[in-house]
């Protein structure tokens, strides 16, 4: 999940370039290169690290040239290293490559390659694939896109790439299969990148290659063709909405926090237009447009990956709870590779930030497959996934840059929650009172998000400082906060680098609550809940044990407060929307943790914000 970019045009291309850089480094930030094509001669530099190192090693760089590409790594094939970091040259030195994906058969293509004299210095699948460009190049006898395109077909994997050639410093090929690419159309000036980020301030319009399709990039447009038979494809011009104050950090530390304090407009932004309280509806075009299948539904599977699985199990409790629907949940990766059963009376839904996490992608494509209606709930437009799907609803959150997921995942449970809603209206499982109740209530939500950001966000500082030196944190939750404890074991985990464990409360006496001495911080989420008087016994058992409990609490919870270490307040509200109010103190409780531990929130080790490789 490497990003790439590119630049062709008339202004200079590095300045374009490492900026653009900066921007996809949530993708990935093991190390970062450039390569300029300056008359004729390429300038190669290229760094572990992040673009910021690679800044450092191009001071010296100088240089005028108006074409050239720039990578930040996420490692798969290889260690981060100097040696591994993209771009790839060829053994001539005369292609140079830039890759996110991977080529899963070049093992057997490295093999075949050093036996006709190839040698490879890195470890990556990626320098297999520009040498066998080279390769065809020469045996073939033909020029580089089609040397490419010859290249394309033997290889088994998932790739966006983009291509230079030395002789040629007016043109950049690109192709993808599995992972996205966008070239950004400007005036004599062309743009490429894993997303339209890097040059959303040049242009408004973006070509998106689809799968198996490539394209020649000059000065005189794009041409675009189809990787298997090389026929020729018209593009589709589409606007970009995106803009730039939401991709920066708008006076923010980090965009984590940025996000955590956006949410009260995320979610309201993710509701506008749908749930329509006066007029006593949930407008979703997704849903009535497939009417017939939802409302007589008899069973939904909702596959994702990470905190959009948290979503998805939250989504189980709500449809269930509400719609009486059965609902599955499964992990994408899981789900893909179990031969799962499926049938054309079936609803998929994928849950997904980015759109583009290849594992959900993938089981998507499977389900579709088997014939199963495939519905999407994504946060970025036009994604891999948002466009497979049969339908969907997508969650306005607008771009989420932290690698953790804060806003989308909060974004996610207003999208369902009116899903789950719509359906037990039309299916008559809740009553026309209960119906009124519910959207009146979640219209509320971001107003009390709000209000939970404004009075706990100092109390959870004051609760970090107590914290930040531990090892270890136990989160429990019952019922639909079960999830968020999940949700909120992953935040820490992710950015703090704590070992964190999510479990249901009932299940610590079955051998989580060995680990409970006075060195075990616990949080409990414990609204005013069905399960209220179990949790109770849940922390009665954890003190008895000398365990800290800090406990998100409903507010004025005189009980509760007087038995644990810490209670966060959250508004009361109907529980199955406790969630969405619960799982914000979680998130700046693991923010205000890891900025105590020194760690890079916004760019966790090993992490990338979007998982566009298996
Ligand atoms: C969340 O904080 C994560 N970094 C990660 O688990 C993420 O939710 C997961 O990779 C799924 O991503 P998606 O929603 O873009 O599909
Ligand atoms: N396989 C390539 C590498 O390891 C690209 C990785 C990616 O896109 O995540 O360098």
């Amino acid at each position: 999940m490497c990003g790439i970019t590119g630049y062709i045009g008339h202004k200079e291309a590095y300045p374009i370039i490492i900026n653009g850089l900066k921007r996809l480094e949530y993708r990935g930030y093991d190390s970062a290169g450039i390569i300029l094509n300056e008359n004729g001669i390429f300038k190669l530099r290229k760094t572990k690290g992040k673009v910021s190192d690679l800044e450092v090693k191009c001071a010296k760089l100088n240089s005028k040239a108006t074409v050239g590409m720039g990578h930040t790594r996420w490692a798969t094939h290889g260690v981060p290293s100097d040696v591994n970091s993209h771009p790839h040259i060829s053994n001539n030195g005369r292609i140079a490559l830039i890759h996110n994906g991977i080529i899963e058969n070049y093992g057997t293509l490295k093999i075949m390659l050093t036996s006709k004299g190839y040698v490879f210095k890195s470890e990556t699948d990626t320098e297999v694939l520009v040498n066998l460009i080279q390769f065809m190049q020469e045996t073939q006898k033909v020029d580089l896109f089609t040397a490419i395109r010859y290249a394309l077909n033997e290889v088994i994997g998932a790739y966006a790439i983009a291509v230079m050639e030395v002789e040629q410093p007016e043109e950049i090929i690109v192709a993808r299969l599995s992972s996205p690419l966008a070239i950004g159309i400007g005036e004599n000036e062309y743009f490429i990148a894993s997303d339209a980020s890097p040059f959303v301030e040049f242009t408004k319009e973006a070509v998106y290659l689809e799968d198996g399709e490539m394209a020649a990039i000059t000065l005189e447009g794009v041409d675009i063709h189809k990787i298997k038979d090389n026929a020729k494809v018209n593009p589709i011009i589409q606007e970009l909405k995106l803009n730039l104050e939401e991709i920066e950090k708008g006076g923010y530390d980090h965009f984590m926090l940025k996000e955590i304090h956006e949410q009260p407009k995320s979610i309201m932004d993710t509701m506008r237009g749908r749930l329509l309280v006066e007029e006593g509806v949930i407008q979703m075009s997704g849903i009535w447009d497939h009417q017939e299948k939802f409302f007589n539904a008899e069973r939904i599977i909702i596959i994702s990956c990470g905190t959009s699985w948290h979503a998805a199990l939250i989504g189980e409790y709500l449809i269930e709870d509400l719609a009486r629907i059965p609902v599955e949940v499964e992990y994408a990766s899981e789900f893909r590779y179990r031969n799962p059963i499926i049938t054309d009376r079936d609803i998929v839904i994928a849950i997904s930030q980015s759109g583009e996490t290849a594992d959900t992608l993938a089981a998507l494509k499977l389900a579709k497959e088997k014939g199963a209606f495939i519905y999407g709930i994504c946060n970025v437009v036009d994604s891999s996934i948002a466009r497979l799907t049969d339908a969907g609803s997508y969650t306005h959150a607008g771009p989420e840059i932290g690698v953790a997921s804060t806003k989308a995942f909060t974004a996610q449970l207003a999208v369902l929650s009116m899903i789950a809603i719509k359906l037990a209206k039309h299916r008559g499982t809740i009553s026309k009172e209960r119906f009124t109740s519910l959207i009146t209530e979640l219209e509320t939500i971001p107003d009390k998000v709000e209000k939970v950001i404004r009075n706990t966000e100092e109390q959870v500082k004051e609760i970090a400082l107590l914290y930040s030196r531990t090892n270890n944190f136990l989160y429990l939750g019952r019922g639909y906060n079960y999830p968020i404890a999940l949700e909120g074991a992953l935040k820490l985990k992710e950015i703090s680098y704590i070992h964190a464990e999510g479990y249901p409360a009932a299940e610590m006496k079955h051998g989580p609550i060995a680990l409970i001495d006075n060195n075990m911080p616990v949080v409990v989420i414990a609204p005013k809940t069905l399960h209220y008087d179990k949790i109770v016994s849940n922390i009665q058992e954890i003190n008895s044990r000398k365990g800290k409990v800090i406990a998100i609490v409903t507010e004025n919870d005189i009980q509760v407060r007087s038995m644990v270490s810490q209670a966060i307040e959250i508004p009361d509200v109907s529980e199955c929307l406790t969630p969405i109010l619960a799982s914000v103190p979680l998130q700046l409780l693991a923010y205000y943790i890891a900025i105590l531990r020194g760690a890079n929130v916004d760019q966790p080790r090993n992490l990338a914000k979007s998982v566009t490789v298996e």
